[in-house]
């Protein structure tokens, strides 16, 4: 993904190492996370878990978000307190740079050297963080292990093959089955076959794993499931396939060719997928999937134009004037997207839900694959880089959108939601929204509570987080999960 020089003009190439993206080094344990105003409610019990990208060492190249070391930073709440943790992922490749003092591989802004042991890029498992029957893993955006995490301390247990089932790679964003308990995953490669759909069950042995034809590598990034389906991506932006013939490697936007969403069985095979001809995009996230008879809905944060430099969209401006961040070689103006995919007729209708940018969005899981009304996702801040500056609600059926501004100068993330652990609230929106905010000018750090019902009421809960949480990616909620008591906690200094 070699970088051009239009990639580069709109900010600073370092940018997302410095300020809130910035890394820190050290692992601590808080208990007793001091509640700066309002009350811990009595039926937020689980662990609340970010991944996120924080480089051990400076990086021998150009340096893109998405490049650095996986640290995950997680909150227990239970018991009317909540105790903090910082943990590295402890991948091979962070052991080796920690072993030689230097990281030493190159990011994705540099040619890949694919003759490197290992892969020309180092699986940082810094991406998503996910719970599935009893354990969590972190997993990497350009599918690589699963590294297990223990959801007690957050320390890494190491690798898992799920019991020697799994012989690939395993991308982010497997999304788990409320329902069946199964988790549903994708894993893609550079080389044939470029994408394979797995299920994991609930015992947690992969029990269904099956190439799917793809007419060459695709950026994937998210998956989508229903109760019958899983639901796959053909997108229009892919490698350049004659430079990449030639073993270079550049992005492009083919916007005459039509993106491509595939609906399959979820323990179906290549012949069984069901393909839909769509308007040209790029996604990264997918907001969740329906079944309406022979309809299968999805829903998602579509982007249109993703290319920096695109001679076909000179401009860096949407209607508001607002400044489109830039990741790289991507452009983020991602808009609520929804398509109607018929399987009866075979025919797919689109429409805009609404035209808010932001991404990173989250439902209630306990919804996945069914019919979620709402969803939750941060409000992009008006800066170069992806920063976020508040949340945002939506109402999936109409496009309402409900916003929370962070405080002037407070940086915030994607929000996990937790549902109440009271057997009485079932609603889909009876719980909480979790999430860290950071004063840019001070690293303060904060996690916020959120009564679900109404994000108008701004936080029911503010905790000092005395680590600087720096800017991150996904979230994980794993209910019950508590903290250990007999590790290196230290109670947080009061004053
Ligand atoms: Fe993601």
């Amino acid at each position: 993904m070699t970088m051009t020089a239009e990639d580069t003009d709109r900010h600073p190439p370092d940018a997302y190492l410095r300020g809130p993206y910035a890394s820190i080094h050290t692992e601590t344990t808080t208990r007793d996370l001091p509640v700066l105003a309002g009350e811990l409610p009595s039926d937020l019990e689980g662990l609340f878990v970010r991944n996120g990208s924080n480089p051990a060492f400076d990086p021998p190249g150009h340096y893109h978000w998405f490049d650095g070391d996986g640290m995950v930073h997680g909150v227990h709440f239970g018991g009317g307190t909540a105790t903090y943790r910082n943990r590295w992922v402890r991948t091979a490749g962070l052991e080796a740079d920690l072993d030689a003092g230097r990281a030493r591989l190159r990011g994705i802004l540099e040619p890949p050297d694919f003759t490197a042991a290992g892969g020309p890029f180092k699986d940082t498992g810094n991406t998503d963080v996910v719970h599935h029957a009893g354990r969590l893993y972190a997993l990497w955006w350009l599918s690589g292990a699963a590294h297990e995490l223990d959801p007690t301390t957050l320390e890494t247990i190491g690798v898992s093959d799920f019991g020697g089932t799994l012989p690939v790679t395993m991308n982010a964003h497997p999304k788990v089955d409320p329902s069946t308990g199964e988790m549903v995953f994708t894993s893609y490669s550079m080389l044939p076959p470029y994408l394979h759909i797995g299920v994991v069950s609930p015992e947690g042995r992969v029990t269904h794993l099956e190439p799917i034809e793809l007419p060459g590598p695709r950026l994937q990034h998210d998956l989508a499931i229903t109760p019958r389906f899983t639901v796959l991506f053909d997108m229009s932006m892919m490698f350049d396939p004659e430079l990449l013939a030639v073993g270079r490697t550049k992005v492009r936007f083919y916007r005459d060719l039509p993106t491509r969403i595939g609906v399959v069985p979820r323990h179906g095979t290549s012949s069984e997928v069901r393909w839909f001809e769509v308007e040209p995009f790029f996604m990264y996230h997918v907001i969740n999937a329906h079944e309406e008879g022979d309809t299968v809905v999805l829903r998602g944060c579509r982007m249109a134009d993703p290319l920096v430099g695109d001679p076909h969209n000179a401009t860096t401006e949407v209607s508001t004037r607002r400044t489109i961040p830039h990741l790289g070689h991507l452009r983020l103006e991602p808009v609520l997207w929804e398509w109607r995919l018929d399987l009866a007729t075979g025919l797919a209708t689109e429409r805009a839900i609404d035209d808010t940018v932001s991404e990173f969005p989250r439902i209630n899981d306990l919804r996945m694959g069914t019919g979620a009304e709402s969803s939750w996702s941060p409000t992009f801040a008006d800066r170069p880089t992806l920063a976020f500056d508040g949340l945002v609600h939506h109402d999936l059926r109409d496009g309402t959108a409900t916003v929370h501004r962070h405080p002037e100068g407070w940086l915030g993330n994607e929000a996990v939601f937790a549902p109440s652990s009271d057997p009485a609230r079932t609603g889909e929106r009876d719980g909480y929204l979790v999430t860290f905010v950071t004063e840019e000018a001070t690293g303060t750090s904060e996690v916020h509570v959120f009564d679900a019902n109404d994000l108008t009421l701004g936080p029911v809960a503010r905790l000092a987080v005395t680590a600087r949480v720096p800017l991150g990616y996904h979230t994980e909620w794993v209910p019950g999960a508590v903290s250990a008591t007999n590790d290196d906690a230290t109670p947080a200094p009061r004053s």
